[in-house]
């Protein structure tokens, strides 16, 4: 069976495009491969946080993974600071890609073009994921877009150690998931839809009420015309409704749009479908963040599983470039 993993950082709110576009691919994935999700909060300390907000997100973020169907029977599902092997691991990754590949990755010159304060981390970044990634033997790294160039750091990293030292990792690849699943922002459906605190009525978060759902939708902005069909270029706001409602009620967009006549009756179908597909996973999640000492178990399961490969994989990397065995 396939290695998969993924990482996704404990900051701000879970939302519909994080939902739609990778957390329900987890949940596919965890049948079909040998999978390993990680909530990545070594990478939340690249910028400026506060304490007690990361401890509650990283609580929180967990119990929505597990809310939403990532079920520790049948994937590993782990706070990447219980496993200490990452960041030992990232030091061998900070030595083995070079200045000036770190220098190109062009999420670290947007991230600190705009920020008062830069972290070290903030550069290293990417060597820390690699690690998360070469830890695990993964095969496949599902990943939007925005990864790619961190996923192709990786591969390079890990083909120039086992070209240097021997074989000691596996070579990754990136899966991106079809642009289907891009979900767009319902205030400015012309950009992705992201953390909740840049547009708050633009992002629909997974644990929101079913009523604030509801007024973000009725909200939306649409297009101009009064036409329901699905045109992304031409009609991005009514063709992003449809996108969700699709994703929500399992049929294409356009068959979606099939019977709708209105603007009005598009959004209500879209907030009762969402509000629906919602639902159970709010249940769920009431449901384990009433009871903080079974996440804990469960995550202390995910991080004893994850230790296992890891600790394996990081000792042959030693070994295999010349540390001294303890
Ligand atoms: P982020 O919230 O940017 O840390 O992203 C976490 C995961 O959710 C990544 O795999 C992203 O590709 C995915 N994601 C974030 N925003 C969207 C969106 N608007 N549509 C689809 N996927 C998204
Ligand atoms: N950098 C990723 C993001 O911003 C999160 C991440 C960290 C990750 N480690 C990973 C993703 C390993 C995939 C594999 O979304």
């Amino acid at each position: 069976m396939a290695r998969v993993f993924s990482g996704i950082k404990p900051t701000g709110d879970v939302h519909l495009g994080n939902l739609l576009g990778a957390l329900n691919n987890w949940v596919t994935l965890q049948d079909q491969a040998d999978s390993v999700y990680c909530v990545v909060d070594l990478h939340a300390l690249t910028v400026p946080h506060d304490p007690e907000a990361l401890r509650a997100d990283t609580l929180s973020l967990a119990q929505v993974l597990f809310a939403v169907g990532l079920d520790p029977e049948r994937c590993t599902v782990f706070v990447q600071s219980h496993v200490h092997e990452h960041t030992e691991c990232a030091w061998i990754m900070e030595c083995t890609a070079a200045f000036g590949e770190l220098r190109r990755m062009t999420q670290f010159k947007d991230k600190s073009e705009s920020a008062s304060f830069v972290s070290g981390g903030l550069f290293t970044y990417p060597a820390l994921q690699s690690s998360d990634i070469l830890l695990y033997d993964t095969d496949q790294v599902p990943v939007g877009e925005d990864q790619r160039q961190h996923v192709e750091l990786t591969r390079d990293i890990a083909i120039r150690f086992n070209h240097r030292f021997g074989e000691t990792f596996v070579v990754p690849e990136a899966v991106i998931p079809p642009t289907g699943a891009r979900v767009m922002d319902l205030q400015n459906p012309t950009s992705k839809m992201s953390k909740s605190d840049e547009s708050p009525q633009g992002t629909v978060r997974v644990l929101d009420d079913p009523a604030v759902i509801e007024k973000k939708v009725k909200r939306s902005v649409t297009d101009s015309d009064s036409e329901v069909r699905f045109d992304p270029a031409e009609k991005p706001g009514v063709s992003n409704l449809l996108s969700i409602l699709g994703a929500a009620t399992g049929q294409t967009p356009a068959a979606a749009a099939e019977g709708i006549e209105r603007y009005g009756d598009l959004k209500t179908a879209t907030a009762e479908a969402l509000i629906e597909m919602l639902r159970p996973i709010q249940v769920r999640y009431a449901e384990l963040a009433a009871d903080p000492a079974e996440t804990a178990r469960l995550l202390a399961v995910g991080a004893d599983k994850a230790r296992e490969v890891a600790s394996a994989t990081v000792g042959r990397a030693k070994t295999n470039m010349g540390l001294l065995p303890a």
